[in-house]
């Protein structure tokens, strides 16, 4: 065969080339195309258990995995999800909906994010969810609107997560949480206005590979309880975030035994923790189906594919790789092009200068590693229909949302 699948791609996206076909979860790609349409998106319910399973061995051990639903809303994953006991992470009335809806807990479920509406907050404050709050302005609407409540204050430690930077969030630079400065008053502020602030909680970035920054950030906030305990304001749990690598087709996934190891190591017995991991869990269990409808062959060569950037956003918008791979290889020598999509944006593009056999007009290409952001971040621009949803369970495709029109 003259195209070889990474061993990394194979192993954490459950993709294997049999014969000149590439299979997920031992059904070939080709068929699913056939039968529900390209693109589409197709997602493995085995490696979404496989990521929760490494997840549970490791940090479930020590404290609760709340799932980031922004990677990934499909009700029927979140339902797979949540099945396997883990809570949710949220952002937006929205989606403590479709956690609710999926068979999350209300008690299992956190409610983040910089600017919550007053309504937002009388949602969430009537059906119990745990509400972290971002600035002293939020902490008094929440005292207004009801006293008593336990609730978070997100801190801002002033680390760089060393990612893109349009996904690290624990800088002076960034709108999210309070400085580490600042949060003692911030914490005063909230007993004084009635509320019970007993978490600390903080998200440093995404797609962060190393452990560094999650040991820096966890000093502060170590300091932190400890000057509020001087203070006279016990903090009960940690809300450590999520932001866990998945690698791309190079690396590894982040060693979340590593980050166990530390927080078994550093923070003191009885204090709870908690975890917001996203596209850890969901990252390499999609793959985006796409048919090359044309090529143009001048100083470069173009593949022009059905799936656009308003259906995966990501490489536009942080420059980020995803390997793709023919879906039925062919037997000629790489010839560099560009897999492009049919959108009016010149960043409109997949990848430059990929190395594979020239795909034939009509032919599939998998674009791996999108379960996570990939659909929650599409959109209907230049009036496209949003993408279905394939599920492979137990060998099974089944069809988790319809194509839109
Ligand atoms: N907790 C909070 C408060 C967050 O803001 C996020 C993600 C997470 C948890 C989950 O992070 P994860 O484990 O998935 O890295 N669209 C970007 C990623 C944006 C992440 C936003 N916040 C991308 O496609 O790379």
């Amino acid at each position: 065969m003259c195209c070889v699948v990474p061993e990394r791609t194979r192993m954490n996206s459950n993709l294997i080339y049999q014969g000149s076909d590439l299979m997920l979860d031992r059904l070939p790609l080709a068929t699913i195309a056939r039968e529900y349409g390209t693109p589409v998106y197709v997602y493995s319910a085995s490696s979404i258990r496989g990521q929760v399973t490494r997840l549970m061995q490791s940090l479930g051990t020590i404290g609760s995995l709340r799932y980031a639903v922004k990677a990934n809303a499909n009700p029927t994953l979140l339902a797979l999800i949540f099945n396997m006991g883990l809570g949710a992470d949220t952002v937006s009335r929205g989606e403590i909906q479709e956690a609710l809806d999926a068979g999350c807990p209300a008690d299992r479920i956190v409610f983040s994010g910089v600017g919550k509406t007053q309504e937002e907050l009388t949602f969430a404050l009537d059906h119990g969810i745990f509400i972290n709050a971002e600035s002293e302005e939020e902490l008094a609407t929440i005292a207004r609107l009801r006293t008593g409540v336990h609730v978070g204050i997100r801190i801002n430690p002033g680390i760089d997560a060393h990612t893109h930077r349009y996904v690290t969030t624990g800088t002076e630079e960034s709108k999210f949480g309070i400085p580490v400065d600042a949060a003692p008053d911030a914490f005063r502020l909230a007993m004084d206005a009635g509320l019970v602030p007993d978490t600390i909680s903080c998200h440093i970035g995404s797609q962060i590979t190393s452990l560094e920054p999650y040991r820096k950030s966890l000093a502060r906030l170590l300091e932190l309880r400890d000057s509020l305990m001087g203070n006279g304001i016990s903090v009960s749990t940690l809300d450590v975030g999520g932001g866990f690598a998945i690698n791309y087709g190079e690396g590894a996934d982040f060693a979340v035994e590593d980050l166990q190891a530390l927080l078994r190591r550093d923070v003191p017995q009885g204090m709870k923790l908690w975890f917001e991991p996203g596209r850890y869990i969901v990252g390499h269990a999609g793959t985006l189906v796409t048919r090359v409808l044309y090529r143009k062959r001048y100083t470069r060569t173009f593949v022009v594919v059905d799936a656009g950037m308003n259906d995966l956003i990501r490489p536009a918008l942080y420059q980020s790789h995803h390997a793709i791979l023919p879906i039925t290889q062919r037997d000629s020598g790489p010839t560099p092009c560009d897999i492009v999509g049919p959108v009016c944006e010149s960043a409109d593009c997949f990848d430059r200068d990929i190395s594979i056999p020239l795909p034939e007009q009509g032919d599939l290409l998998a674009i791996c590693d999108t379960g996570a952001y990939g659909w929650s971040m599409s959109s209907t621009y230049n009036g496209r229909p949003l993408l279905p949803e394939v599920l492979i369970d137990d060998g099974e495709p089944v069809l988790i949302r319809e194509r839109g029109r």
